[in-house]
């Protein structure tokens, strides 16, 4: 393999057109998509028009006549189309943490006689901590297990288990429909947070039978910076589900300005206030551009790029300590990969100081992610070239690479 065979691969890529539609910085490898997405070109201009002309020019006449108003439900409808959900069946709302507070205490409401929720552990933390404030306030019990130990634990007192359908550390993913199905055996509902899932791999929640889900949109979404997250409640627990966060974009009649809460029949019971509608411009145009893009396409390049990562990593960087940490089964994984280093930290860093930017996860993991509308195979290729150059140099070990930022 050479960086030409690279260039082979990228000359049948049927995305590659995408790349000119993100404003990424000349010299820059961007492998850390999987925790900012870039910044979509079209972004800029839809957020300009709805600063100066929807909110400069039509002041809060834009609440209707830009569609300010069904800007959750609409959104909610495109990010259905990439999570195999139906349009009525998806809300952009509040952040990942937030929704999930909501659907884990809906989800108590929609097994009232089941007193426990199971997550695993080495999730992502946000999602432990919200189930166990959800459970704190609830009297719920909470049980954090292994993953291969979750299948087992689901008995007649789970209300709901709550899993990451790509892990955010080793990228193993989850089998969507037959977990769901396993958890359903045992009357218990399927909650799947799709963070590193939403547009980078096949998602189909309604193919899974799945009853919610929750997922941010400023990954593989490139909805920027602290963009609304969304939620996802089948169509067939919409009638009962209770929201713990009532309200008065939930309610059934928001602008009727009734004394007492009255849950909206929908999914827009699961909003509480006023939609972010800056956030939302921004997203929108993320989502149109996703939209553009085959899904099967999408994942298929995604563990192409990975595929090659690995590979390279490991037989042109052998012998330099990184382990591989995670499934080596293309099929059971997302598209991140995550190295193990004793000097993760810093090699990270040295690597973003010559335009490779990945990023760090405690204690020793460097993670690359490897998002299919902007990357190459030659950006792979050049990316572990860098790599090595910092590993044969030892640059990893330069004194301004030792102190930890605040984000990492
Ligand atoms: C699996 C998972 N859930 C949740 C979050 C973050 O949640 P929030 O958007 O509320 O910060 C992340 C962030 O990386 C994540 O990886």
């Amino acid at each position: 393999m050479n960086r030409a065979d690279a260039e082979t691969l990228d000359a049948t890529d049927p995305l590659a057109r995408f790349r000119d539609a993100f404003a990424l910085p000349p010299g820059v490898i961007y492998l850390d998509g999987n925790s900012l997405g870039p910044l979509p070109r079209a972004a800029v201009e839809r957020v300009a028009l709805t600063v100066g002309q929807e909110w400069g020019q039509g002041l809060i006449t834009s609440w209707n006549a830009a569609g300010w108003i069904e800007a959750p439900q609409r959104l909610g409808g495109k990010i259905a189309r990439l999570i195999g959900a139906k349009a009525n069946e998806v809300v952009v709302a509040d952040s990942t943490s937030v929704n999930l507070f909501k659907l884990a205490a809906g989800a108590l409401s929609l097994r009232p006689e089941r007193r426990t929720l199971i997550i695993e552990s080495g999730n992502f933390p946000t999602d432990v901590y919200v189930l166990e404030g959800v459970c704190a306030l609830s009297g719920a019990m909470l049980k954090v297990l292994p993953p291969d130990e979750v299948l087992g634990a689901v008995d007649a007192d789970t209300a709901a288990v709550v899993l990451t359908q790509v892990n955010y550390k080793t990228a193993r993913r989850w089998d969507m429909a037959a977990t769901t199905a396993a958890v359903q055996a045992k009357g218990a509902l399927m909650l799947w947070d799709l963070c590193h899932s939403a547009g980078a791999v096949a998602c189909d929640l309604n193919a899974a039978n799945a009853d919610l889900a929750v997922g941010c949109s400023y990954k593989y979404l490139n909805g920027g910076p602290g963009a609304p997250a969304f939620l996802f409640v089948a169509e067939r627990h919409q009638a009962q589900i209770r929201s713990p966060l009532s309200g008065w974009m939930g309610h059934a009649a928001p602008f009727a300005f009734e004394d007492r809460y009255r849950p909206a029949a929908d999914i827009g019971a699961m909003l509480c206030g006023t939609p972010p509608i800056l956030g939302l411009a921004a997203l929108e145009a993320g989502l149109d551009l996703q939209l553009e893009a085959d899904p099967k396409a999408v994942e298929a390049k995604g563990l192409s790029l990975c595929r090659l990562f690995i590979d390279l990593v490991e037989s042109r960087c052998a012998g330099h300590g990184l382990v591989l940490t995670g499934p080596r089964d293309m099929a059971q994984r997302g598209l991140h990969v995550s190295f193990a280093h004793p000097e993760g930290y810093g090699l990270v860093q040295a690597m973003i100081a010559r335009g490779v930017i990945g990023d760090f996860r405690e204690p020793d993991i460097a993670r690359f992610g490897f998002s299919p509308l902007y990357l190459s195979h030659a950006d792979v290729w050049d990316a572990v070239e860098i790599l090595r150059d910092v590993l044969e140099t030892k640059a990893f070990e330069a004194p301004e690479f030792r102190t930890r930022a605040a984000v990492t």
